[in-house]
């Protein structure tokens, strides 16, 4: 079992709480331990015992305290009666965060009460699901200073509702009586879905499912924040689950994040919804129809898809020497063409480019039309570039992608966008990031 290893990880947990609970000097001696072991020590854990493979293979990426804070500040008020759940809750670090904002009582087992009550979650891993447990006492145990409780063995009862099952299952069992907030960072692993999704049958993220059954579960007025992969956002295989969202919740904000923390190269998202009361089909009807379904739900850049740089060669300047390369400028290019052979070679010591990828002329005269003139550049040899062109390569390193942008780069809505964010004819990197791709 892949998390066998974390049952060492749990020995301290419950070590640390054993010692607290029988002896009052000990919590002042070990409060470095405790806090680290609330702060990341359940990450650093899994990284150190977990190999890459399995954690992805599982999905095992646990969330830093800042991130999960952040997450947790997203919530806004409802009222009393309300719970959070997390159907895939690890060893808890976002219901931690979540504990924050819930009530202390004026002993521990009254706090494990209030608390226990109000949150709910699952993991299919039990070690992960005692970490979560013992860390939210350790959590509440500093939050308060009368321990009415000496035995460990008498903490089995609290935490009811934090249990070992299936993420899918767990959801639909949920009470109906309150008020919801789901507090995700799901697995990102595909699956086909077990069960009858309303957007598709094939292979997809676990993430992008396991919202659609907080969605299907939940009411209306029911919250979900959640740590999304960029590809829900962006990526157009998704672009139905992006209807299917949108049709069913308001969305109060997605916040761009990056990597998911220093150790994962995965960039990921916030997304935060709210249930609406009915589904909005006549609007996803028009939206369809009106061919605005890019623009109005995945409010996708060129950066999401591209990496945007500026090219490095300049003229006057360097010298024509060092390895020589193809060598491309802004003079030696068809306008909207593409291009796999080249007529120029020069030496250039400095950074070269991998085909494929578009060159787009930083400058335009003001009696043009186009505002971002691009080519695409194909090939198998790195590339020098002159640095009056800007260089977008494709993330999916694709040549379609490419033949996509130049479509997007003479769509009139592209020239509309960038005669309103600069005025002169000279394009920086950071427009054309910035830039909607309307594919
Ligand atoms: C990305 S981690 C996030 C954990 C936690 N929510 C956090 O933010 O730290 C996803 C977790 O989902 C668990 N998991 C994977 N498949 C699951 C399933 N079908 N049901 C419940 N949990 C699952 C993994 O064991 C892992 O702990």
């Amino acid at each position: 079992m892949i998390t066998s290893s974390y049952q060492a990880f749990n020995q301290d947990v419950n070590d640390l709480l054993k010692g607290v609970l029988s002896d009052s000097t000990y919590l002042e001696n070990h409060l470095l331990e405790i806090n680290s072991l609330l702060n990341g020590k359940a990450s650093d854990f899994v990284r150190r015992t977990i190999t890459r493979s399995n954690r992805r293979l599982s999905g095992i990426y646990f969330t830093d305290h800042k991130l999960a804070q952040q997450v947790s500040n997203l919530f806004h008020t409802l009222g009393e009666s309300f719970i959070y759940c997390d159907p895939t809750c690890g060893a808890g670090d976002l219901l931690l965060a979540c504990s924050e904002n819930l009530p202390c009582g004026k002993n521990l087992s009254e706090t494990l009460t209030i608390w226990g009550e109000k949150l709910y979650g699952c993991d299919i891993y039990p070690e992960f699901v005692n970490a979560t447990k013992v860390r939210l006492m350790l959590s509440a145990l500093l939050k308060t200073q009368d321990y009415d409780i000496k035995d460990i063995r008498a903490l089995d009862k609290y935490f009811p509702n934090i249990v070992v099952n299936d993420g899918f299952e767990f959801l639909s069992k949920l009470p109906k009586t309150h008020q919801i907030r789901f507090v995700l960072n799901p697995p990102y692993f595909s699956l086909v879905p077990p069960f009858k999704s309303g957007w598709t049958k094939g292979k997809v993220s676990a993430s992008a499912l396991f919202v659609e059954l907080c969605i299907a579960n939940g009411k209306s007025g029911d919250q979900i924040v959640a740590i999304l992969p960029d590809v829900l956002r962006s990526g157009t295989v998704y672009k139905n689950w992006r209807l299917w969202i949108k049709s069913r919740t308001n969305q109060y904000c997605l916040q761009k994040i990056g990597k998911f923390d220093k150790w994962t190269d995965v960039n990921v998202f916030i997304a935060s919804l709210q249930i609406k009361k009915n589904i909005d089909t006549e609007e996803l009807i028009d939206n369809i129809q009106a061919g605005m379904i890019a623009d109005l739900i995945s409010n996708e850049t060129i950066s999401d898809l591209f990496d945007v740089r500026c090219g490095l060669v300049v003229p006057g300047r360097d010298l024509d020497e060092g390895p020589a390369y193809d060598y491309i400028h802004t003079r030696n290019l068809p306008a909207w063409g593409e291009v796999k052979n080249f007529l120029e070679r020069r030496g250039f010591y400095g950074t070269v480019f991998d085909p494929p990828f578009v060159a787009i002329r930083r400058t335009s005269r003001s009696s043009d039309y186009y505002r971002a003139v691009g080519t695409v550049i194909n090939g198998s040899k790195p590339i020098a570039v002159e640095n009056h062109l800007i260089v977008a390569r494709p993330k999916d390193e694709s040549l379609e992608t490419c033949h996509k942008l130049l479509t997007s780069l003479r769509d009139v809505r592209t020239t509309t966008w960038l005669n309103e964010r600069i005025l002169c004819r000279h394009l920086t990197v950071s427009s054309v990031r910035e830039l909607p791709i309307y594919f």
